[in-house]
């Protein structure tokens, strides 16, 4: 039994397995060719404290499709350490349910709550770390630009639980990534040591400036995230002036790589962190960045089940490296 909180929880060799599962799934979806219902009878609880579009359909519909069931409660119903104690919903969920995918505010409670759970807890975004999206991310540069081809990312906006993930996955995947953020905004310095950790292995470079276009040059991918995360909504004033300088917008996308992509995690603030331009362009692969959620949490789903068919492949080309 494990659980997925962080990228902690993986190695840099399981997140290019999931890379290749993923693909695998995507190419499947329809042939069924990859014929295994790993979550057979199995029930996958989404308990969210926040809202989600991405997450929460992308995880019923891949439980759905690996033969599980699917259970939602929102925000309203849940009250995690209010109605009652973290330690006794988790026993109670287990006993439930097979897996549960958690998204909440501090990372303690998803800790908590894991500590205290019986099955696979899988983190639905914290305030502190989105592991699913970084895992998509690193998957869909892998996909768009294939195997052979040195990457190199640049992040310009806030060093959030978006950036924690995406600088360890791009690690994990000898990805290079330039973070351009504000100084009292640059990302989680634990998850900045492991990325760097992984990066000896891998080969990843990994940067920290203040200044967008630095980070922009040359790059093959141009990532942004909010500037306010969802639990921020006060600070939105602030922040506002304080990221007015790291817009993704055409000034940005000349200094990157002609045939550079961009992207974003969605839900996107048009004309704060990105403009229109940048993420209705040509250059954008927001959707299919959106589409990829699915068939990695088909990939993560099957990992934590202990699926052996679909990480025995012999296809997992990546993972023989
Ligand atoms: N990217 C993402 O996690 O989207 P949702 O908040 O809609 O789930
Ligand atoms: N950083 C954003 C990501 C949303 C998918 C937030 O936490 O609201």
């Amino acid at each position: 039994m494990r659980h997925l909180l962080t990228l902690n929880d993986l190695s840099f060799m399981e997140t290019r397995q999931l890379c290749q599962a993923a693909l695998l799934y995507k190419q499947s979806r329809y042939s069924r060719n990859i014929s295994q219902f790993p979550l057979a009878d199995t029930t996958t609880v989404l308990l969210f404290e926040k809202p989600s579009l991405r997450t929460r359909i992308s995880f019923e519909i891949a439980a759905q499709e690996l033969g599980g069931r699917s259970l939602y409660l929102s925000p309203q119903e849940v009250g995690l350490g209010k109605r009652e104690s973290i330690a006794d919903v988790a026993h109670v969920l287990s006993a439930y349910a097979q897996t549960v995918v958690i998204r909440t505010f501090s990372h303690t409670i998803i800790e908590e709550f894991a500590e205290n759970a019986s099955i696979p807890v899988i983190n639905g975004l914290t305030d502190l770390s989105h592991p699913c999206q970084g895992l998509t991310d690193v998957f869909t540069i892998y996909e768009h630009f294939g195997p052979h081809r040195p990457i190199t990312i640049a992040y310009i906006g806030d060093g959030n639980n978006v950036a924690n993930s995406l600088l360890q996955t791009a690690a994990h995947m000898g990805m290079s990534i330039r973070l351009a953020v504000p100084s009292g905004f640059t990302p989680n310095q634990k998850a900045l040591q492991n990325a760097e950790k992984a990066a000896i292995y891998t080969g990843a470079d990994i940067h920290i400036t203040d200044n967008p276009l630095e980070a922009a040059e040359n790059a093959d991918v141009v990532y942004t995230d909010v500037w306010v995360s969802m639990g921020q909504e006060q600070e939105t004033k602030q922040r506002t002036q304080i990221f007015a300088q790291y817009q993704v917008n055409d000034t940005i996308l000349r200094a990157a790589k002609p045939d550079a992509v961009i992207m974003h995690p969605l839900p996107a603030h048009r004309g704060f962190e990105i403009t229109d331009n940048a993420l209705d362009g040509a250059q954008s692969i927001v959707f299919t960045q959106a589409e990829n959620r699915l068939h990695m949490q088909k990939a993560i789903l099957a990992l934590l089940a202990g699926d052996t068919y679909v990480f025995a492949n012999k296809s997992l080309a990546l993972a023989a490296e």
